[in-house]
């Protein structure tokens, strides 16, 4: 049995104004198709994975938004956590309802809110990842060849001699979580290091395992979390879990620490659309390289990336700017600066406006 666990509570606090706490870009469509973000990772994995066997973690506030783009999924698959804990938490409730369900079952693990350009090599890769899962026992991502040094992203450094026998899947010496500029540099040099995707492939038993092992606070709330499902004390059971978990990411607690982790070499297309800088990678500019969506008038305008919202842009003689323009709130970014949106965030907060 393959599922799927799609994780969808994060906040794309880089894509304000358009993304919003109340409408994260998972629910967006940022990428020129007429499909949110968590439409399109649903879509994308249908062929593989049968829709009443997909599993959506979430925050609680997006219930809503969740049944109204995705109709067809069961409603008992929404897990609604009643506070973010980061994605180690998640994971872990989506893996003890797997394991309660079916005993044992393998898992994809999907973030809601990246591109994918070619589906069908991205399914093919996905089918070798599950059999390596399967005939390892082990913790299988997908890796990206790296093109900066770019600190967001987790670096994983793979045994090019040590193949597993199965198409492409190499064992990993290493995996950094996010590490500091200088040091990503120095594995991007290395041609070594892989970034890792963020989808990770294996069964629920392997990952509880290692979750017992390496977040045992964590493991045993879970627990308590698995004996509750199915009865009246679920809710309650979840509430007091989730508010004692442990706030952590699945890669800093788990796939830093585990040993059997292996990667498939991947190229399909794959963009995080981290922030509004995607936009500009992922859609073809006009001759001043400019890319530009809604009622804009430039002049004397370069490499600009700019989202209208219901009034006329000018931009007259700008270069190397991001331009956002909502109901609400119009932003006006440094492209150099664009990691920096969520500081915006973190000022709203602190004088109590709405962001
Ligand atoms: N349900 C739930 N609950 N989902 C969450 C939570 C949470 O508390 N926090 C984050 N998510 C979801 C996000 O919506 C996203 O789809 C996914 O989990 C990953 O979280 P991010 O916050 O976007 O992680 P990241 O981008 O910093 O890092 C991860 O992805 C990189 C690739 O994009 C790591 O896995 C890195 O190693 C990796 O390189
Ligand atoms: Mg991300």
């Amino acid at each position: 049995k393959t599922t799927a666990l799609i994780m969808a509570g994060g906040r794309g606090e880089r894509f304000w104004p358009m993304s919003r706490k109340s409408m994260p870009k998972q629910f967006l469509s940022l990428t020129g198709t007429d499909q949110t973000m968590i439409q399109s990772t649903v879509e994308r994995i249908l062929p593989l994975v049968a829709m009443e066997d997909i599993y959506i973690a979430t925050n609680r506030e997006y219930r809503e938004l969740i049944r109204k783009q995705l109709p067809e999924i069961p409603e008992a698959n929404i897990l609604c956590e009643p506070m973010a804990k980061n994605t180690a938490p998640c994971i872990g409730w989506g893996a003890v309802t797997i394991r309660k369900k079916y005993g044992d079952a393998m898992m994809i693990v999907l973030p809601s809110d990246h591109l994918v350009q070619q589906q069908t090599l991205f399914r093919r890769v996905l089918k070798n990842a599950v059999r390596t899962a399967e005939e390892t026992g082990g913790l299988v991502t997908l890796g990206i060849s790296p093109k900066t040094p770019d600190t967001g992203y987790g670096y994983i450094q793979y045994d090019t001699e040590e193949g597993t026998g199965f198409e492409s899947a190499f064992r990993v010496k290493r995996f950094v979580e996010k590490p500091n500029l200088e040091t990503a540099k120095a594995y991007l040099a290395s041609g070594e290091y892989l970034w890792n995707s963020g989808m990770f492939i294996w069964k629920a038993s392997a990952i509880l395992k290692e979750m017992e092992e390496k977040l045992p606070g964590n493991y045993e709330l879970l627990e308590k979390i698995e004996k509750a499902i199915g009865t009246e004390a679920e809710e309650e059971t979840v509430e007091s879990a989730f508010a004692q978990m442990q706030s952590i990411s699945i890669d800093y607690g788990v796939m830093e620490k585990a040993e059997n982790v292996y990667v498939l070499p991947s190229s399909f297309g794959w963009d995080d659309v981290g922030s509004w800088l995607a936009v500009g990678r992922i859609n073809p500019g006009n001759d001043m390289g400019n890319v530009i969506k809604g009622d804009i008038v430039s002049v004397n305008t370069a490499r600009c990336i700019v989202q209208g919202g219901k009034k006329m842009i000018a931009m007259v003689g700008m270069e190397d700017t991001i331009v956002v323009d909502t109901e609400d709130a119009l932003l006006v970014c440094a492209k150099d600066s664009a990691g920096d949106i969520k500081k915006v965030l973190e000022v709203l907060r602190a004088v109590n406006r709405t962001e």
